[in-house]
Formats: C-alpha cells, sequence, structure tokens
C-alpha cells in the first residue's frame, strides 16, 4: 500500500518513544511517577458534571448539533472573555466551538496557507502547531526561543526571503513548554510584524488562568482589539479540568473564524451539546473551583522546585502554567531524550524531553506537575538517586 507523503513528519513523535519505556519500566515492576504529560489529575467541577448528566438524560441534545443550536455556548465564551478582558466579542461571527483547541490550532493552517507558504512557529513549541502546517503542506520557520531572551522569539531575525512567502505566525503565552510569559507591550510588536508583513497572528491561550505571580497573562486582542489580524485559541482543558471532553473555543477575526468554520463543517458536526451545556456552566457560573486550580498548582510548583533545587538541580521556579523546564545536567545537555529513556527506565520517573517540542528544546526537559507534592518528592528523591548514580 502506498500512502501519503504527508504522514512521513508526523512520524518523528518522541512521545511515542517515550510510551514504549514508560511500558517497559512498568513491565520491570517499577511503580511509574508519570510527569510527562500536562494531561491534569484534578476533578472537574461539580455543577459541570451535573449539566451533563442532566443533558444526558434530555434526547434533544442526543443528535447532530449544526452552529446554530451552539449559540448558547458561543455566548457564554462571548460573556466570559468580555468580562476577563472588557473586549466586546460578537458571539455570531467572532467565536467558534472547537472540539479541544488541539483541533482548531491543526486545522487553522488549512484555512490560511496554501501549499509551500510558511508558519512561523516558537521553537519550543507545541506539537500539533507544527502538526498542522505539515497536514496544510506548509513549511515551517521555527523561531528560536532562548533563556536570554526570555523565551520570546526575536521577530527581526526571521529572514526576508521567509517573511516574503509567510502567511501566518502562531504564539503561545504563558509558553508550554517553557513556562514564560508575555507582555501586551510583546503583543503590540508582534500584532504591528504581523500587519506590515500581511501575516494571521495566531494565539494559543490554554494557561489564560493559570499564573502564580504577577498581573493576569494577556489577550492578544488587548493589543489587536479590532481584531484586525488576530486569532486566539482558549481551552476547557486547565482551567475547568475538561481535558477528556474535548472542547474549546477560538475569538477572534470574523474572517478567519468563518474560513475555519468552513474547513471544519468538512470534518465534524460540533461537539456533543450537553458537554457544550456543561462547559457553558464553567464558564458562567462560580470561578471558585479556578482559584482552587491554581492554588494547587502552586503549592505543587513551590514543593517540586524547593525539592529540585535541594538535590543541587537549580531550576527557576516558574511564574506560570503547569510544568517546570529544566535545563539538564551537563552530562546530558544534548541528549534530553536519552535522560528521558534512561531515567523512567531505571527509576520509573518519566518526563518530556525537551527536544520533542523542537530543535531549540534541546538540553532541557519539561515536569509536568500532575501529581500531589509527597509524590513529587518521591519523584525527586528517585531523580537524585539517578543523577548521583
Ligand atoms: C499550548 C497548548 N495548546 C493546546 C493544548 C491542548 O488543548 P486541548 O485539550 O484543548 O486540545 C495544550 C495542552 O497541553 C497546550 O499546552
Amino acid at each position: 500500500m502506498q500512502l501519503a507523503d504527508r504522514l512521513s513528519p508526523l512520524q518523528a513523535n518522541v512521545f511515542a518513544d517515550m510510551d514504549r519505556a514508560k511500558a517497559k519500566a512498568r513491565a520491570a515492576g517499577l511503580d511509574v511517577i508519570d510527569l510527562s504529560l500536562g494531561s491534569s489529575d484534578l476533578p472537574t467541577p461539580a455543577p459541570v458534571l451535573d449539566t451533563i448528566a442532566r443533558s444526558l438524560q434530555d434526547p434533544s441534545t442526543h443528535g447532530y448539533l449544526l452552529f446554530h443550536g451552539t449559540q448558547a455556548f458561543r455566548r457564554s465564551v462571548a460573556q466570559w472573555y468580555e468580562r476577563k478582558f472588557g473586549i466586546a466579542v460578537d458571539p455570531e461571527t467572532e467565536v467558534l466551538p472547537l472540539i479541544g483547541s488541539q483541533e482548531g490550532t491543526a486545522h487553522l493552517p488549512l484555512a490560511v496557507l496554501n501549499p509551500g507558504d510558511f508558519a512561523l512557529l516558537l521553537d519550543p513549541g507545541y506539537p500539533s502547531h507544527a502538526g498542522g502546517v505539515y497536514l496544510a503542506g506548509g513549511q515551517i520557520y521555527p523561531m528560536p526561543l532562548l533563556a536570554e531572551n526570555n523565551f520570546l522569539p526575536v521577530f527581526e531575525d526571521v529572514p526576508t526571503p521567509v517573511l516574503a512567502q509567510a502567511r501566518m505566525m502562531v504564539l503561545s503565552y504563558p509558553h508550554n513548554p517553557t513556562t514564560a510569559t508575555a507582555s501586551i507591550a510583546f503583543f503590540q510588536k508582534a500584532v504591528t510584524f504581523c500587519e506590515q508583513h500581511n501575516l494571521v497572528l495566531v494565539h494559543d491561550f490554554p494557561y489564560v488562568d493559570l499564573y502564580f505571580e504577577g498581573s493576569a497573562p494577556p489577550s492578544v486582542l488587548q493589543a489587536d482589539p479590532e481584531k484586525r489580524v488576530s486569532i486566539e485559541f482558549f481551552t476547557m482543558s486547565k482551567s475547568y479540568n475538561m481535558g477528556g471532553f474535548r472542547v474549546g473555543y477560538a475569538i477572534g477575526n470574523a474572517e478567519l473564524i468563518r474560513a475555519l468554520r468552513q474547513i471544519k463543517a468538512v470534518v465534524d458536526f460540533n461537539q456533543y451539546l450537553g458537554i457544550l451545556n456543561g462547559a457553558s456552566e464553567a464558564l458562567t457560573g462560580d470561578q471558585k473551583p479556578v482559584a482552587q486550580v491554581v492554588e494547587t498548582f502552586r503549592q505543587r510548583r513551590d514543593a517540586f522546585v524547593t525539592a529540585l533545587n535541594r538535590i543541587g538541580w537549580e531550576v527557576p521556579r516558574p511564574q506560570a502554567a503547569m510544568y517546570v523546564w529544566a535545563k539538564l545536567p551537563d552530562r546530558w545537555s544534548n541528549h534530553s531524550m536519552q535522560f528521558a529513556i534512561d531515567l523512567v527506565e531505571q527509576t520509573g520517573v518519566a518526563v518530556a524531553p525537551g527536544s520533542g517540542f523542537g530543535k531549540s528544546g534541546e538540553g532541557y526537559v519539561r515536569f509536568a506537575l500532575v501529581h500531589d507534592p509527597e509524590i513529587l518528592e518521591t519523584a525527586v528523591d528517585r531523580i537524585a538517586k539517578f543523577i548521583n548514580g
């Protein structure tokens, strides 16, 4: 059988190698502490589950859901956004429900790129950003994120011939995996740059609520309130622990929203209405559960960073997101994959190798804080034995 060439760039997936290494560790009888995936272990708020359970009993929610049927959810999204950022959003033309934000960011390049066009992506970055560009037949220009630039890209470094053929730029702050944050001033620069070079500005914003210090992370639309070039992606997976329910939304420029809706109309019939009802409840209801999520991740961050520093692995205290991005000790500085495989096979502690997020992620590993402090501390004890052993 001959399959499409576009599959080949999708095959290099370090997470599949990690999956095998985790299985091997389990088969060898190790108790695996999995810090390799950013899948929240915290519960979905009870009122959300109750709403979904009630919807399940209502047969009118069981059929295909056309765009019109998503109106109540889109209104909840628009209200939520206006309350948070003070920018008016039209739920009819500027909001689109998604089956998880990953689905949206992966489909958007099909609406923006012609084959051969460039997308400017963060390196390291979230793997589906690159995957979507490959599926659309586009080319990737990786913008390296370096510690000395606070893990922000330097727009001036993008070569002119690339810019001439570029159609979109993808940003995402608070950033996975580096946990870096960006200011409104940075987004203003990005908007000006995208306007100058006729680029669509995409902002993937799953960690909108997960910040521990300072002011709230800004929305890109605060720098582009008229929504001239920007589209922003949100998810219910992090703030409301709804990862398995697959629900997110895009907000932004009406032409981009319409184009993405056109692509999606080929592929899906929207998320199940009961889940959209639950998501509306989450967005419009009591927001205390979000504060609890933030507090839980803050405690985990503090316990984990303190423990790592105690064993002599100095890492900065992240200000946002649910990860710790750690520069590897010198011995492994160019071998994050080997470090991750050996660590899980010898100790059962699974981490994400930095190289899995792009070339500039090499030399780092990402710890997802998806366990309670005691388990995180046990993980650090095992890491200490591995590093010093
Ligand atoms: C940057 C980024 N985008 C998207 C996602 C996936 O979100 P969703 O569950 O809505 O697809 C994640 C999940 O970790 C992420 O870190």
